[in-house]
């Protein structure tokens, strides 16, 4: 299956398939005809994987920059240049991120940036790549003040998403994926019981044509495509008091999970919806296999605080809530109602 994201002459496709790896050959050769070297960006642990034989056409390198969230950091942007540089890389050439959204975020910004910016193509291996990092053309990595702080709008020529890599994908990192998915299955108004009739191919494409249709008509977050960050202004919350202890505590999306449970009850506070979309919120999130529990070790204090220096959301508390409108941004929520929530929410 192919499902385009709509940028004028930025456009590009989605495929999404069994197997998609193996079109990158031809899509080298179609989006990139002058291109005569690639560089694959990915992690060791990778390139040992049964279904890592990406093969572009050209002469190609592979990369290895680390593994999971570290690499994200400026320090292996620079250490990922030089070696690009070394290998003579051209304005004509072709860089390609293999792996999950630390790998594709790192790849998409040094792609940005050499020589003011080449061709990159996306194959996301992980279900959080597929269903969200890798498309959309936000790039970028870490500074120690905080997460994502440093990037680039970057459209890559193309995405492939090999649903036969996801097979060796450990089972945290899945669920961490469906988190994302849960967000897009509730944005969307679907019901838990409509998730009976689909498979996981059917959801990764479900959150790929939401994503793609949110960007190709708000490419650089303006309103609409700030919905994408529906349940994150918790998560990122939760994600930034247990990184201080220690980061495989919590996982992206199982702090999406909490965070959307939560954003109904807040949504509920504020009178703007009933205990029917609570309801709907918590069965989705539950038929997916994810927790809402919020614990002791997150006490509301932190959050709120956590919340209010978010750096992207200008020291406001802001959240995107369902409303009787539909979904949209809501700024300046009162922090002693955001407080009461969590302290109901966290005794239920
Ligand atoms: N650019 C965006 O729009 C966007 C959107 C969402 C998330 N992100 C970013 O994506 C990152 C999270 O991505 P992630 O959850 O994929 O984490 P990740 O890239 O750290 O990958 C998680 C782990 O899974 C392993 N892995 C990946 N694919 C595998 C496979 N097929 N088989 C076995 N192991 C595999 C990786 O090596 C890693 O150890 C974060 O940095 C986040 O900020 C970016
Ligand atoms: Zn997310």
């Amino acid at each position: 299956m192919k499902i385009s994201v709509d940028l004028g002459p930025r456009s590009y496709d989605v495929v999404l398939d069994d197997g998609a790896r193996h079109e990158l050959e031809e899509l080298v050769a179609t989006r990139a005809p002058r291109a005569k070297a690639a560089v694959i960006v990915t992690s060791t642990s990778l390139t040992t994987q049964p279904w890592f034989d990406v093969t572009t056409g050209l002469r190609q390198s592979v990369l290895d920059v680390g593994e999971g969230e570290a690499v994200k950091s400026l320090a292996n942007v620079e250490d990922l240049l030089e070696r690009m540089a070394v290998l003579e890389l051209s304005r004509d050439d072709v860089v390609v991120g293999v792996g999950g959204g630390a790998i594709t975020d790192l790849a998409g910004f040094a792609a940005a940036t050499y020589l003011r910016g080449v061709a990159l193509i996306q194959v996301p291996t992980s279900l959080v790549g597929q269903v969200d990092a890798a498309i959309g053309g936000k790039t970028g990595v870490n500074l120690r003040a905080g997460k994502n702080l440093v990037g680039a709008f970057y459209q890559p020529l193309g995405v492939l998403c090999d649903f036969a890599t996801l097979a060796t994908l450990p089972e945290r990192e899945r669920l961490g994926g469906l988190g994302e998915v849960a967000k897009c299955w509730l944005l969307e108004g679907r019901a838990a019981a409509g998730l009976a009739e689909v498979s996981t191919h059917d959801l990764i494409a479900m959150a790929v044509h939401l994503k793609a249709n949110i960007v190709a008509n708000d490419e650089r977050e303006g309103a609409s495509r700030a919905l994408l960050n529906y349940g994150h202004t918790l998560a990122h919350a939760l994600e930034k008091v247990s990184f201080a202890r220690d980061h495989n505590e919590i996982r992206h999306g199982e702090a999406v999970a909490i965070g959307l449970a939560f954003a109904a009850r807040l949504a509920r506070a504020l009178g703007r919806v009933g205990d029917e979309e609570v309801r709907r919120h918590d069965e989705v999130i539950a038929a997916l296999g994810l927790s809402t529990a919020l614990g002791e070790h997150f006490p509301t204090s932190s959050l709120l605080e956590a919340m209010a220096h978010d750096k992207k959301a200008h020291h406001d508390l802001t959240f995107v809530l369902a409303g009787v409108a539909g979904f949209e941004v809501v700024a300046g929520v009162d922090p002693s109602v955001v407080g009461d929530v969590l302290e109901a929410f966290r005794g239920e």
